[in-house]
């Protein structure tokens, strides 16, 4: 049975539009809590650090929600490697295998609801998804990029902003949408780019903030679809 959140946060009263899921930094406390658990499945082709530091957000309640299907794209990437330590159950879905992303994406589907997952997340998945993934988990797909969006969509968003020169980047987890990384933002973390920087420590920067973005994120979402039942 659901109960009630016990998050309270004054732009949230204000509102209940999109605007009321967007912040610029978590809280400490008062993170929305909902009984059962979210099944959330996660999409990652990297290290997979994000897709840890969900995990442990759910393990210890931060998150009321549970991972419960990893899919990567690349058989022999670190999200896999962590998955087996973390003793989650993982499939591999070669993109190489698919003729089209149309395809790949409807074996996506048939996984996550195969598990009975109910919202995923992508969490450094490395393909363009389409729109038989977005239609599937409508306002269920959430991705994570390391800029601000709008600013420095796509590939290389960290050497994008180092390129441009700006004194502040940072992390967006935002809601999929056909254009790549176009979605409404739920939530963002700012990032200081220092003149000593280079594209590894400021990558190192932004995942550090990305760790206690996503789970925050996923939390704010859940909110949302309990609210929608
Ligand atoms: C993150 O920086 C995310 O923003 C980007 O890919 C990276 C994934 O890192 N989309 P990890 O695999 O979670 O360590």
């Amino acid at each position: 049975m659901s109960r009630m959140p016990a998050f309270q946060n004054p732009s949230q009263q204000k509102t209940n539009g999109e605007s009321s899921c967007a912040f610029l930094s978590p809280p400490a406390t008062h993170w929305p809590q909902f009984d059962p658990p979210l099944r959330l499945g996660v999409m990652a082709s990297g290290r997979g650090s994000n897709l840890e530091a969900l995990v442990h957000a759910c393990r210890d309640g931060r998150v009321d929600g549970k991972v419960d299907l990893l899919v990567v794209n690349k058989a022999d990437c670190g999200a896999r490697t962590r998955a087996e330590r973390l003793g989650l159950q993982s499939l591999v879905l070669d993109h190489r295998e698919y003729p089209t992303r149309e395809a790949l994406d409807h074996a996506l589907v048939a996984c996550f609801r195969g598990a009975g997952v109910e919202a995923i997340v992508m969490a450094g998945w490395m393909r363009i998804v389409t729109d038989v993934l977005i239609n599937a988990f409508p306002r269920r797909l959430i991705n994570l990029h390391p800029s601000l969006l709008p600013s420095f969509r796509g590939v290389d968003a960290i050497g994008q902003a180092l390129e441009a020169g700006v004194k502040i980047t940072g992390c967006s987890a935002h809601w999929v949408a056909p254009e790549v990384d176009s979605g409404p933002v739920i939530a963002q973390a700012a990032v200081p780019i220092f003149p000593t920087d280079d594209k590894d420590s400021l990558a190192e920067r932004i995942r550090r903030e990305e760790h206690r973005l996503l789970p925050w994120a996923v939390a704010l979402a859940a909110q949302q679809w309990r609210a929608q039942g």
